[in-house]
């Protein structure tokens, strides 16, 4: 058995089947969140990552993907119904996103979220080296910090969250709320993407177990939890160089030539999720085109979608409710040859992703809730001549670090409107200010800065770090 002295442990594998022109199977690595922001640290040090490979029974062995062994952990039909499905994206998304959707709590969906947690940690424990730093990631997880410490005292355990933390009103819901708090706290740190969340926790931490807490740090028995907030970014110069790409850039003309030459293109590109405000934003879109203030001959709003948690009956119905009113909008307002809304559901790559971030006169983020927000960011990155205009949710974790972006509450519907015609008519010095303030942040906080933040802070004694540089 393959053993590493720095060990990630998340949900999903960061690769992709496909198949090859000849017919095999290839893996590759998958774009995306939580994969992107780790693949540049795992690259530098010998590394293994645990994690589900997606579908159901044995798990796959797989190939090593850029020098990092990959560890399968396998689910069962059970298992993804229950864990992944049910607790995991049906009572605890919903609940640590303000439950703008019902969680519903099930005493089978617990059973299968322990189980799932403790076939991780095992994982985990076996490809760890002594002494290892392991980092164990998001909310499917929350009770691997504490099996592992069980199994193995003699690792560097962090956790990081990449959702929201909630305030204890909502928490306070869960039936099993103390183990999970429990569970988290087997870790040496624990990482949030804002500072309100640690808050929110360390109070959670007094009131449910009677821990002595500080938003710093929490007392456990005999050990200090030290908690903080990280927030997490993207790899921003390898999206400005995709971006800055010829091939690129000429695939973001002939975009803007194919939606028929607009005078103003916006662009929204989410998970099909309940989180991420598509309806407010459809709805404010829908009034601006009523009221004559947006005019589908020289604006069009193109939507991205892309399928997600398909299975899950919140979403189903999401996604039913959200193209009933496309079609409704674009048979209002569209004109034959001109739509009013150009929408998409289907996963894109890299590069059509960069020329659509290129063709965006403005980029439209307003999620209800989100622990972060990458698509922001990246939109950011993406804007090499420092020209467009970002519209964001103050809900978006993306709100505190781009507070130069057009700053909007997406439950306030005039408010939306206000901002996307605000966004829509900024000059060009002042939105060059403003998209330059914020290229210039995340050039220093990128994905790079992240790791080596959270983890010279895991890794106090320093010995990984002295390996990672
Ligand atoms: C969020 C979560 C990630 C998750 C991603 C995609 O960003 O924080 O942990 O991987 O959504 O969701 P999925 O259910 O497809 O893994």
């Amino acid at each position: 058995m393959r053993q590493s002295s720095l060990v990630v442990v998340a949900n999903r594998l960061p690769i992709d089947d496909s198949v090859a022109p000849d017919g095999a199977c290839e893996w590759r690595r998958s774009p995306g969140g939580l994969v992107s922001a780790l693949h540049p640290l795992l690259r530098q040090t010998p590394a293994t990552w645990v994690g589900w490979a997606g579908g159901t029974g044995p798990a796959p062995v797989l190939p090593d993907v850029d020098g990092v062994h990959m560890r399968t952990v396998p689910l069962s039909a059970d298992d993804l119904r229950d864990h992944y499905e049910g607790f995991a994206n049906a009572t605890l998304w919903p609940l640590y996103h303000d439950a703008v959707e019902q969680p519903e709590y099930h005493r089978r969906w617990w059973e299968a979220y322990q189980r799932v947690n403790q076939r991780f940690a095992e994982a985990t424990a076996e490809v760890a080296d002594p002494g290892a730093v392991v980092w164990v990631q998001d909310y499917h997880l929350q009770l691997v910090p504490g099996l592992l410490r069980e199994l193995r005292p003699d690792l560097r355990i962090g956790f990081f969250l990449h959702v929201p933390f909630p305030p204890p009103e909502l928490f306070m819901q869960l039936p099993r709320r103390a183990e999970l708090l429990r569970g988290m706290l087997g870790a040496d740190l624990i990482g949030f993407q804002r500072a309100q969340a640690a808050h929110n926790f360390a109070q959670l931490a007094t009131k449910v177990l009677g821990l002595p807490a500080t938003d710093r740090r929490i007392g456990v028995q005999d050990r200090v939890v030290r908690i903080g907030a990280y927030p997490v970014s993207i790899d921003t110069a390898e999206m400005a160089a995709l971006a800055a790409r010829p091939d690129v850039t000429a695939r973001a003309r002939r975009l803007r030539h194919d939606l028929g030459d607009p005078e103003r293109v916006i662009l929204s590109l989410d998970r099909m999720d309940y989180t991420k405000g598509i309806e407010q934003r459809l709805k404010a879109y829908s009034e601006l085109l009523a009221s004559g203030d947006v005019k589908v001959r020289d604006t069009v709003l193109v939507q991205v979608a892309m399928p997600s948690r398909e299975r899950v009956g919140q979403y189903q119905i999401l996604r039913d409710r959200i193209e009933r009113e496309v079609g409704r909008i674009n048979g209002e307002f569209g004109r034959v040859g001109e739509p009013a809304i150009h929408y998409l559901s289907q996963p894109f790559d890299r590069a059509e992703l960069a020329a659509l971030y290129r063709v965006a006169d403005v980029m439209a983020v307003t999620p209800l809730r989100d622990g972060m927000n990458l698509v922001a960011k990246e939109y950011v990155a993406a804007r090499v001549d420092d020209t467009g205009a970002l519209l964001l949710s103050e809900f978006a974790g993306a709100a505190a670090e781009l507070d130069r972006a057009y700053l909007v509450n997406p439950h306030d519907l005039d408010g939306l409107k206000q901002g996307l015609l605000s966004a829509l008519r900024a000059g060009p010095a002042d939105a060059g200010d403003r998209m330059r303030a914020m290229r210039d942040h995340l050039h220093r906080h990128d994905i790079r800065a992240w790791a080596r933040s959270y983890l010279s802070a895991l890794d106090d004694t320093g010995s990984l770090l002295t390996r990672l540089s």
